[in-house]
């Protein structure tokens, strides 16, 4: 009954630990979950006005497939004007949140074979995704030293005849890690020699940056354009996971066959949520900058905390709202009832299980050697969390 697509895939990891800490939490255990991967912030109240005004006003229609014209002039603005990149309106589609942008493109650039060149640490659902559209991932392993960014000369060994795709994320999402300008520019140096790669650039958190601006491939290589995907969404900068509203820019022909796919899966993001994404970027950015001012204070709480407990080794991120501690040191011990740890998957389960804290192993993001914590919770439960982490990390023997 199940196609060999389906088999193939296997489920988000996140949403797997979530699940779990969920449970116990309703079996009443106390647990306190940075598994997850969305602001514990609410949106802005602007926002949500725009959205109640849409309903009352009976804004109940399919908007146009692609978005509606208003929203997609604004996103164009928005882009020209913040991010110094020039897509026209009829370059950008909406869809039900990044997730599905880049879902669609992936469907529409890749072919049977296609190798898309994936950095590991990942999010979870990027190499899913190519295998979904047929594809085949190449996961390019990254070092804890180097903040878990892909140098030049990975990405170049990473090339082959097949390579269709580069997918970047910056910030990271599981790593926090953003690259720099120049980073950026030497990874378009290799780029530029490869000039039918397309580039899919996820920019979901980029109003997440703590320390300085964000920048994004375009800003550091502009001639990209022309091969260069943009992926952006409401769903973290102005906490609006639920609304389910993203877009992807990009050339006018990939432009064009995403939102054929999307007309044929589902026609346009609700009608609601679009006028709540024109609200967000057309109103006032104070909200957004005081939730990205918490985030930073916790970053700092959260990369300190856990360098004092030993054993652990955390690098500083510079956006996003993860942490990603290199916990490796910790394989090969036992715990109190006597349970080897071997994995991450190990001792994100043990530290769930014993301890009560939710965490989500490297694992499932393609880096055994660590695991993410999500600073998206009170300073009162990360401090708390670090507490049960230090007792349960220190209880291995
Ligand atoms: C890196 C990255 N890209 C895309 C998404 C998807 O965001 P959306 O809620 O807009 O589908 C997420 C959400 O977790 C993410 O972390």
């Amino acid at each position: 009954m199940i196609s060999n697509r389906a088999k193939n895939i296997s489920p988000s990891e996140t949403l797997k630990i979530s699940a779990k800490a969920k449970e116990l939490a309703r079996e009443g255990a106390s647990i306190i979950s940075l598994s997850a991967g969305e602001p514990d912030f609410k949106t802005p109240s602007h926002i949500c006005n725009a959205a109640i005004e849409a309903i009352t006003d009976g804004f109940h229609g399919y908007t146009m497939n692609t978005g509606m014209p208003e929203l997609r002039e604004a996103i164009s603005n928005k882009l020209l004007l913040e991010n110094r990149m020039k897509y026209d309106p009829g370059q950008i589609v909406l869809s039900n949140g990044a997730k599905q942008s880049i879902g669609f493109t992936l469907l529409a650039t890749i072919n049977p074979g296609d190798e898309v060149i994936i950095p590991a640490p990942y999010w979870v659902s990027y190499p899913e995704m190519v295998k979904m559209a047929d594809g085949s991932p190449v996961i390019v392993k990254t070092l804890f030293e180097n903040d878990f960014k892909c140098t030049p000369a990975q990405l170049e060994t990473a090339i082959t005849d097949k390579t269709k795709a580069l997918i970047l994320c910056s910030p990271s999402n599981p790593t926090g890690s953003c690259y720099t300008r120049q980073e950026l520019q030497e990874l378009a140096l290799i780029l530029d020699k490869h000039p039918d790669i397309l580039i899919i650039s996820d920019e979901i958190y980029e109003y997440i940056v703590f320390d300085g601006e964000h920048v994004s491939i375009l800003n550091a290589a502009p001639h990209l354009i022309d091969r260069t995907v943009i992926i952006n969404g409401f769903s973290k900068g102005f906490a609006m996971t639920g609304w389910r509203l993203g877009y992807m820019a990009g050339p006018k022909p990939i432009a064009d066959a995403v939102a054929k796919i999307q007309s044929q899966e589902t026609s346009a993001p609700s009608s609601i949520s679009q006028k709540a994404g024109l609200a967000a970027y057309t109103g006032s950015m104070k909200a957004v900058e005081e939730m990205r001012k918490a985030f930073s204070s916790r970053r700092d709480y959260i990369v300190d905390a856990l360098r004092s407990i030993p054993g652990v080794e955390c690098f500083k991120p510079s956006g996003a709202f993860y942490v990603f501690p290199d916990i490796h040191q910790f394989f090969g011990k036992t715990t109190p009832v006597g349970d080897k740890i071997e994995t991450s998957t190990d001792l994100s389960l043990y530290l769930l299980e014993s301890h009560g804290v939710a965490v989500v192993p490297g694992d499932a993001f393609g880096e055994p050697n660590g695991i993410r914590l999500s600073y998206a919770a009170s300073m009162e439960d990360l401090s708390e969390a670090i507490n049960r982490i230090s007792d349960g990390l220190s209880s291995l023997s």
